[in-house]
């Protein structure tokens, strides 16, 4: 079947959980879901992801996936889920799964099956591997990965007598892709949903499933990612997507892999060409614009290292590939809290729209980003659910005092943009009936939320309203040529799209102060049209209010 034309597509993603109680016990579901499509389809988006909403022992919520054909019980079942996808399909809007196969949760009867021996169908669909013998007795680990969660990569399965790879948490196990059985119920999983009609897939961690053979030593330089180089983009790596994606194509969806630490020029062995692997990429580099590799390494936001993220992948994919435009998800603290002002933090939230919107791409908004929300401070590591803050915060720094540790977590914890979605000022912010939410909800709810947000035309809501509409109807801001400009500026983020003739203008302050800017060369301030600008009082060519963006147009044959 053909592909729909993805490069138009905006998708909004859910994190189900936190999204909307539709059945009054507190956590987010399928039910909360279908109340809100019109919100969502009314916000200008063309698709939704779903993270996993399958069954899973939630040690990674729902990244340990228990069974693939299913949904969560907490989330509802599969009646209600063709219930979302029907009504999401009438109002125009795709629905993309998460399908994570990199590793299932321990609970998967596969894994259960696996762990009993070694001579039942399922002994060979995990990583399993010997204890290396000490010559002065004792055992050592098959080799020295670490797991990204921290700690080491391996764990010790008694009933089998063997070691599991789990490059995530320990409840995690990977699974063997190197056994073709594998790799066939991975695709009769796609086609399960696809003959649902599911529109395709977002691909968790997808370039970790082929490692490299004899799983060889790593250089132990950075704990965290001990090994890497020996199952990201591993040898069989393209073979292995070319088979997914072979099932793909029988239904013309659409696949987006998720791929950590990954350069353009690695990118373009995946996502270039008709014969391309995946449509898109989704690449991290521009959220690391205040940290090394993750928040937990944390510096000061360094606003040319962002521009810089963002202009080498413009560059880099231009002609050759699509873009995922990205600076939110579950994965990562809220971005007005990270590149964003505290003193206008709703101006911010919308200079940051327009910074990474009008690219070239396909944007991903992350619920709640489109309002601004921001990130939580809990007061202890106790109070936190992640396994990745909780591991990191009990297995590094030790030695340092409390409160230094807590300010790692508070500047790196996945479950800042985990809780529960503001969308009144009301109890529980709207998010429940319930008398209490699953998880803590952001104080600022009374004001921060949807419904304060819904009425008022500047709100940050309103302007990602008025820029998702702005790019589905520019042939320009979809196809046309990516330029930076006043690459040096430590304040400014400017940018330029043209097509046939047609430029626009998108210029980003990142000051908390009032600013002077002039228009680059080859662009005259007679012709500019003024197509959106996110302060009611600025507006102005050549001035910028504290945090605004302004995007200009100049039509074809403007002497410009
Ligand atoms: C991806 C997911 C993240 C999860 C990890 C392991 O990075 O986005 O939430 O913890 O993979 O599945
Ligand atoms: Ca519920």
């Amino acid at each position: 079947m053909e592909q729909f034309d993805f490069r138009r597509m905006s998708i909004y993603q859910i994190w189900v959980r936190s999204f909307c109680d539709g059945n009054g016990d507190g956590i987010g579901d399928l039910y909360g879901v279908y109340e809100k499509l019109d919100y969502i389809a009314a916000l200008g988006v063309d698709a939704i992801w779903f993270s996993p909403i399958y069954p899973s022992p939630n040690a990674d919520f729902g990244y340990d996936v228990a069974d693939y054909r299913d949904v969560h019980p907490d989330y509802g079942d599969l009646a209600q889920f063709r219930r979302v996808l029907d009504r999401a399909h009438t109002l125009g809007l795709k629905v993309l799964l998460d399908l994570v196969v990199n590793h299932t949760s321990d609970q998967h009867p596969w894994f259960l099956e696996s762990r009993k021996g070694r001579d039942n169908p399922y002994s060979d669909y995990y990583i399993w591997r010997d204890p290396i013998l000490r010559r002065g007795g004792g055992h050592r680990l098959p080799n020295n990965w670490s797991s990204q969660f921290a700690g080491p990569a391996w764990a010790w399965d008694e009933s089998r007598g063997q070691y599991y790879l789990h490059l995530f948490s320990k409840n995690q196990p990977d699974l063997n892709m190197d056994n073709p059985r594998v790799r066939e119920e991975v695709k009769n999983i796609m086609r399960f949903w696809l003959d649902m009609g599911v529109d395709g897939f977002r691909e968790d961690v997808i370039t970790y499933i082929s490692k490299r053979e004899g799983l060889p030593n790593g250089l132990p330089l950075l704990p965290v990612v001990n090994g890497m180089p020996h199952y990201k983009d591993g040898p069989n790596i393209l073979r292995y997507l070319g088979e997914f994606r072979a099932v793909a194509k029988e239904y013309g969806a659409v696949q987006i892999g998720e791929a950590p630490m990954t350069g353009v020029k690695r990118a373009l062995r995946y996502v270039a060409g008709e014969d391309r692997v995946l449509d898109m990429l989704i690449q991290f580099q521009p959220m690391m614009a205040d940290c090394f590799f993750t928040e937990y390494l944390h510096h000061p936001f360094s606003l040319r290292k962002l521009k810089r993220a963002f202009s080498r992948w413009q560059y880099g994919l231009a002609g050759k590939a699509w873009n995922a435009l990205y600076l939110e998800n579950h994965d990562h603290p809220r971005v007005v809290s990270r590149y964003g002002s505290a003193r206008w933090p709703a101006a911010s939230a919308k200079a940051l729209a327009a910074a990474y919107l009008f690219q070239q791409g396909c944007p991903f908004v992350y619920q709640g980003q489109e309002i601004g929300m921001t990130n939580i401070r809990l007061p202890s590591i106790e109070h936190y659910l992640d396994v990745a803050s909780k591991n990191l915060y009990h297995m590094f720094h030790k030695n340092e005092p409390e409160e230094k540790r807590m300010r790692r977590i508070h500047l790196s914890s996945r479950d800042s943009a985990r809780t529960p979605m503001q969308w009144s000022g009301g109890k529980n912010a709207g998010f429940t009936d319930a008398a209490e939410p699953w998880f803590f909800i952001n104080d600022n709810y009374t004001e921060l939320n949807v419904a304060a947000q819904e009425n008022d035309p500047d709100s940050v809501l309103n302007f990602y309203r008025r820029a998702l509409a702005l790019r589905r109807e520019s042939e320009t801001l979809l196809f046309g040529d990516y330029r930076e400009y006043l690459r040096r500026s430590g304040k400014l983020y400017v940018y330029a799209r043209s097509w046939r003739g047609e430029r626009i203008l998108v210029v980003c302050s990142f000051s908390d102060a009032p600013l002077r800017w002039r228009l680059p060369k080859g662009f005259s301030d007679g012709d500019a049209e003024l197509l959106l600008g996110s302060d009611p009082e600025g507006g102005a060519l050549g001035a910028l209010r504290p945090r605004e963006a302004q995007v200009w147009r100049w039509k074809a044959g403007c002497a410009g």
